[in-house]
This record gives C-alpha cells, structure tokens and sequence, in this order.
C-alpha cells in the first residue's frame, strides 16, 4: 500500500462528492489506495486535465476509503476545479511532503483560511493518540470559516474549539494569532501547530518562541516538481515540497530571513510575501 513508485505515479481518479464549503471554497472526494496511508499535513499534487497540477493538502484522510482535498478558487486550476463535479477526472500524486509530528501532550492548533484544511486530519490523530488538543479557527469573516460544524462535531466534549474572526462577525473578534498569544499566556502547551496565511504564521512563532513553547508550521510556496528537483519552492537551504511543508521551531529560525517576508513566484523572481 503506497509504495514509493505508487506514490509518485499520477493516478487518473473520479470525483466521488463535491461539497460547498463557503463562497469559493469547495471539498472534493476522492478514492485511492495510496492517500489512505497519508499521513497529516502531506500534500498531494491535483492534475487538473488540461491546465496544470497544483499541491494540495490532504483534508480527510480515509473516510470509509475516501480521500479529500479542500480548494480555494483563486487561479487557473483551481476555477477550473471548482466547475468539476462528480464523475469528473483528477489526477492525484502523492501523498508527497513530511507532515506533522504527532505529540502526546497538551497542543494549540491554530489555523486559518484553507489552513484549517491540513489542521483538521491532524486534531483527528492527535485526538487518537491521546493528546489534549485547542483548536484556533480564524477567518476573515463569518463566510470564510470553513470547516465549522466539522470541528465542532470532532471536539465536542473532547477538546477546546475556540472560532476568530478578523471583523468579528462571528465568535471572537481579532486575529486567530492574537488570541493564539492569550491562550498560550493562560495555559501551558507542549507543541504549536499553524497552517494559514504566512504572516499569521509568523506572529504565532513569535509569540511562541517569547515562551519557549515548540512549533511546527506547515508553509507554502510555488510546487511544481514535488520531489526536490526544479527549485521553485526553496526557502532558505530547504526545498518545501520535499523537506516540508511543516517545519520546525529550529528551521524556522534559520529561514527568519524570508518566513514571512519573500518568496519566489512562478517564474523564480524574489518578490514580497502578500500581507
Ligand atoms: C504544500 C501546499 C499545500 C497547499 N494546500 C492547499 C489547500 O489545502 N487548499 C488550497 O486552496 N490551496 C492550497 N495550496 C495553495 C494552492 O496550491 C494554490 O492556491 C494553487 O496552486 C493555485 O493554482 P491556480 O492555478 O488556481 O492559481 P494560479 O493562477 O497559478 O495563481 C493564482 C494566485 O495563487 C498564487 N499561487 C499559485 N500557486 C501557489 C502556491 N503553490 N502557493 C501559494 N500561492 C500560489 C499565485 O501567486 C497567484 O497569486 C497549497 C500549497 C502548497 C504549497
Ligand atoms: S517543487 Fe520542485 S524542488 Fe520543490
């Protein structure tokens, strides 16, 4: 099951069940064996037939033998995948990427946006293995909260799900690093995991580095090779799809110089990471 070649061979598969998340974000299903050993915070690259293969992160992992990513629509590939419905055909490889390090203890999750996509498998492991886990959903706004009743459900009774939004519009009213910083002043916390919008990434690592507390951030940059050959997605001395895309305390501070600050785009020019 999932065997190295497996793993990086493209395998055509039909779309299973689409669901709306909110405006622009959709979950797609799908059936393969080798997504169903991924573990949390891998990614898998989705070939869109006809324009291009994008990474994404797996969002449910062995649902009764489905699998899934969670799309926002912001480009080429990922409009052309929001029109797709069941029946369809992508193409997946992968499961590709480290994923995060489980822990046992007590743990912060903070995500935001489609971030909360690769959370959300994990705050199932980390539940399964016993450890005590807060969850941090932050959106802009009320409609780009995204798997609400998901978590709600998943935490009920077994852990803490505390929902941000940037204009308040729904629950408390700030940023999800902002209120990740007041948690971590209230409780103690062995492990910070973040997936979101990299400048609220950066402000969770800092608040977490003034306490001492470990992080793993799972980053984002330009993917197109997935398996460490063409470059486009280095940061530092790393190649994100294959070294990352989480990342730990001690790398992160030997990438400080362009966590949060630069990237390369799709034609390999550093520009500004966006705010
Ligand atoms: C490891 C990893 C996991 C990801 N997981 C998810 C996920 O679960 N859900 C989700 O909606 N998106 C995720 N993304 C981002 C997603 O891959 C991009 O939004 C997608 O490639 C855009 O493709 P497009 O053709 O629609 O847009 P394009 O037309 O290529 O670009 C539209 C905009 O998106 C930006 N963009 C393009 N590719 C990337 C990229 N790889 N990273 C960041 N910005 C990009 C472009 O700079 C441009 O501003 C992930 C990215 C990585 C690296
Ligand atoms: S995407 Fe090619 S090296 Fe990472």
């Amino acid at each position: 099951m999932g065997g190295l070649m497996e793993r990086l061979r493209i395998r055509v598969v039909p779309i299973e069940e689409v669901k709306v998340e909110s405006g622009d974000v959709k979950t797609f299903f799908f059936r393969d064996e080798a997504c169903l050993s991924a573990r949390p915070g891998q990614y898998v690259m989705v070939w869109v037939p006809g324009v291009d293969e994008v990474p994404m992160s797996l969002s449910t992992i062995n649902r009764g033998g489905l699998s899934a990513v969670t799309v926002r629509r912001v480009g080429e590939a990922t409009e052309e995948l929001h029109r797709k419905g069941k029946g369809d055909l992508i193409g997946v490889r992968g499961p590709l990427g480290n994923g995060f390090d489980l822990v046992r203890g007590r743990c912060l999750l903070v995500g935001g946006g489609t971030g909360v996509a690769a959370l959300t498998p994990l705050a199932e492991e980390l539940l399964k293995g016993g450890a005590e886990v807060s969850f941090i959903l932050g959106g802009r706004d009320r409609e780009r909260l995204i798997f609400l009743e998901r978590l709600r459900e998943l935490l009920q009774g077994r852990g803490e799900l505390i929902v941000t939004t940037d204009d308040g519009s729904y629950g408390l009213k700030g940023f999800a690093s902002t209120w990740a910083a007041r948690k971590m002043d209230e409780e103690h916390f062995d492990m910070i995991y973040t997936c979101g919008p990299e400048l609220m990434m950066v402000e969770v690592f800092r608040e977490a580095e003034k306490r001492g507390i470990p992080v793993q951030a799972s980053l984002e940059r330009i993917i197109k090779c997935g398996v460490g050959l063409c470059g486009s997605c280095a940061i530092g001395g790393f190649r994100v799809c294959v070294d990352g895309p989480v990342f730990n305390s001690e790398q992160l501070k030997s990438i400080a110089e362009e966590f949060g600050r630069t990237r390369l785009d799709a034609s390999g020019r550093r520009i500004r990471v966006e705010k």
